[in-house]
């Protein structure tokens, strides 16, 4: 039995070898010129300079337990023969990376997965990007992030599920099992991140800190945690920020009371890249070795760093009284079972030559353009603007620097792609109507850089960047003629794909550049317009929507985005993606949610402000088709429900339309009175299904007592009371179809259980 391994091995671990399990370095994978005199460079280059030698050297003296990204599976190889033959105990390295969305084949971004609101889909699409990166030779992937975001200027909000916990919650489930499978040769090991409440970043700013009402985090933050736990994830990361007043990554109520005790995790905890050491930064701790001694005794397992971990002190520590030797012990422990568990011992090297294989399929590519189509979703169509129909085209316009670039069309997280597959709008479109319709491009308005450049920015070539002497009024004016010699003009709007991601955060909404003033120009000339939008955050389409009748949100959308973009404009499938947020109309309403509380002044819900509206552009949940649906017969199987047992409903959803479509059926409630006041309405339930034209499908919901309960203030925990739920059906977080049911006092009272 592993236990029985693990122990083994353990008693034969120096103090020394025993924090090197808990220690992950990077692979920097750096080149170092011959002949350079290292020792000549300023200190932070030699550094750099120096650290593959530094990472080796630990590997082969046992002094590190894991290394992350490496991609290439002979130097996966090469590192492993390092630990497994040099090091005096032979034990495998673990190697992790960050898969966001895709290894080789590149699926939409994480917040356009949630937006297919298909979990088949987004379980599928990681089990491929699993496939293929354990054939490299990764083990684990730093995925899925989980964390709820609620404010669009906060650049990560494209790397998680959006606003809403239930969705959320489903959504990390289903990627915890693409992933990890049955832990077979082709899964890897998830690691939801970051726990916790990283999302809530003042004011948007990466890394600010976050300030967490214990109602949000239980109700809010942690749900998905939860998801991905009970999925069997056997990794969390923890942290950067100072969750109310003490760092995520030394907080031993989040990382032991709550994660361990309270969900119940068994698995190992990783820091974040530079966390660990990052105590000191953030002034809570005196000096490294207090940083790495806090962070393990909060329940941090292992450090992930670049130079001088913490971790390394702390066998020292353990001499110097600071730490018992039985908390490096118990983290050890569940770093070695998951070694085991994996099979590492047995097999610690990949196949050189399978990976090929893996890499090249068709049918991952084909995975990754449905996954796109699923995700994009239509935000306007006013008269039927779209699907085109070429019968009546011969010359279509496509303006924007975004539908032509490759390395915009994959999205931020992406790291052994192929930039040369990668089909752009432009392309899709080409190869979609090109045989009947001329498809001219214009790249137009220029995208400013951002301020800061990102630090991936340095490890990625194909990272495009408007050149500086870039003629923006000639490219503009020259995308405005060619549309007004089109019948159609496509205008691809956005943001680069740099500038949104980790640390990159913005105080706008606004389209970067002129792309805003040459939409206006464009739609001046008369040719009908089509906007298509390519980011990974609601931006300020206020105008659009007032000027342009159609609008597509198709985000990053990977690999073949293009051709799904291309499908999805022509009518080969009908758009079914819903949004995962809230989108305001400018950044002025952020934070934004559908799931407010009701207030004292009910009747001014949409007029808060004095000068804008305050109900948001689009509503959560919200995506139009070009099928349209009924949505009758809210029923229920009682509705009188006693506390502590379940209630299911159903709908009727009638395709009144000549098209098949997909659609998304959202349950939402709301408790009218009870222990805590509760949000006007809350997702519970949803399912993307088929309706082929003119038909009916009943769906059917069931609502558990743990959909109805949830953590009060008052109680201190979980309570279930008995009230009246209010219950809507339908497309969006605004649906109309409405029923109620009574909650009752069971037998046995309310149920004020913390469990
Ligand atoms: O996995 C990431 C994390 O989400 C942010 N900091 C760096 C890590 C490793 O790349």
């Amino acid at each position: 039995p592993v236990e029985l391994r693990v122990a083994d091995l353990l008693s034969r671990m120096t103090l020394e070898e025993k924090a090197g399990q808990l220690t992950q370095y990077f692979h920097l994978g750096i080149e170092v010129p011959e002949g350079l005199d290292i020792d000549a460079l300023p200190a932070e280059q030699r550094a750099y300079a120096e650290q593959p030698k530094v990472v080796s050297d630990a590997v082969r003296a046992g002094l590190t337990g894991s290394v992350l990204f490496v991609k290439e599976p002979s130097t996966a190889n090469r590192m492993q023969r390092l630990a497994v033959e040099e090091s005096r105990l032979g034990v495998p390295l673990l190697f992790g990376f960050d898969v966001i969305h895709g290894l080789r084949t590149i699926f939409p971004v994480p917040l356009a997965l949630a937006a297919t609101w298909s979990i088949d889909t987004i379980e599928a699409a990681q089990a491929t990007a699993a496939r293929e990166a354990r054939s490299v030779g990764i083990h684990w992937s730093f995925a899925p992030m989980v964390d709820i975001a609620r404010d669009p200027r906060w650049g990560r909000i494209i790397e998680g599920s959006g606003e809403d916990p239930v969705l959320g919650a489903a959504v990390a489930a289903a990627q915890v099992r693409g992933f990890q499978g049955n832990f077979g040769p082709s899964n890897i090991l998830a690691g939801p991140k970051h726990f916790a409440g990283y999302g809530a970043a003042r004011g948007g700013r990466d890394y600010d800190d976050a300030e967490i009402s214990d109602s949000e985090l239980w109700n809010v933050y942690l749900p998905p945690f939860r998801a991905a736990i009970e999925a069997g994830a056997v990794n969390v990361m923890s942290a950067y920020m100072d969750y109310n007043g003490v760092p995520a990554s030394g907080n031993r109520r989040l990382l032991t009371d709550v994660l361990r005790n309270e969900l119940g995790f068994d698995g190992f905890v990783v820091s974040d890249n530079n966390a660990v050491r990052s105590l000191e930064t953030q002034h809570f701790a005196k000096d490294l070795t207090d940083a790495g001694v806090r962070a393990l005794k909060a329940g941090v397992d292992m450090e992930m760093c670049m130079f001088n971990p913490a971790f390394s002190r702390l066998a020292q520590a353990v001499l110097d009284g600071l730490l018992e030797e039985k908390v490096i012990d118990e983290a050890v422990r569940r770093v070695l079972t998951v070694k085991f568990k994996l099979g590492l011992f047995e097999q610690p090297y990949v196949d050189e030559d399978a990976a090929t294989e893996v890499l090249i399929s068709t049918e991952s590519r084909e995975l990754a353009r449905e996954a796109a189509e699923k995700s994009i979703v239509l935000l306007k169509n006013d008269g039927g603007a779209l699907p085109l129909t070429t019968a009546s085209l011969s010359s279509v316009a496509v303006i924007g620097q975004l539908g032509d670039s490759k390395r915009d069309t994959l999205g931020p997280w992406v790291f052994d792609h192929d930039t040369d597959e990668t089909v752009t709008i432009l392309e899709g479109l080409r190869s979609r109507i090109g045989d009947r319709v001329t498809v001219d491009y214009a790249p137009g308005a220029g995208i400013p850089p951002r301020v800061f450049p990102s630090m991936f920015d340095q490890m990625d070539a194909s990272v495009v960047a408007t050149p500086e002497n870039y003629d923006d009024a000639a490219e503009v004016q020259q995308a405005v003629q060619l549309a007004a010699r089109s019948d159609l003009a496509i205008v691809v709007v956005g943001q680069r794909q740099n500038q949104i991601g980790e640390n990159a955060s913005t105080s706008t909404l606004d389209l970067p550049g002129d792309q805003q003033e040459q939409l206006r120009q464009i739609v001046e000339t008369g040719t009908p317009v089509v906007l298509v939008v390519m980011s990974g955050r609601p931006l300020d389409l206020r105008w659009a929507d007032a000027n342009v009748p159609a609008i597509v949100q198709t985000w990053y959308p990977g690999t073949r985005g293009g051709d799904a973009v291309a499908s999805v404009l022509l009518g080969d499938t009908s758009p079914a993606g819903r949004l995962p947020f809230t989108w305001p109309r400018h950044v002025g309403q952020v934070p934004i949610v559908y799931s407010h509380y009701r207030t004292f002044a009910p009747g001014d819900q949409g007029a808060r402000y004095w000068e804008e509206p305050s109900t948001p552009l689009y509503p959560f949940g919200y995506g139009l088709s070009y099928a349209t649906f009924e949505y009758t017969n809210l029923r229920m199987d009682r509705t009188a429900v006693p506390v502590g047992e379940s209630v299911t409903v159903f709908a009727d959803v009638t395709n009144t339309s000549a098209v098949d479509a997909d659609d998304v059926v959202q349950l939402y409630i709301h408790q009218r009175y009870g222990t805590s006041s509760r949000p006007v309405r809350e997702l519970k339930a949803f399912e993307r299904i088929t309706i082929a034209a003119g038909q009916t499908r009943t769906v059917r919901f069931t609502l558990a007592p743990q959909d109805l309960r949830y953590w009060s203030a008052v109680t201190d925990g979980y309570v279930q009371d008995a009230t009246t739920i209010d219950v809507w059906v339908g497309g969006s977080s605004s649906a109309d179809l409405t029923t109620q049911f009574e909650v009752t006092d069971s037998d046995t009272g309310s149920d004020r259980g913390t469990a």
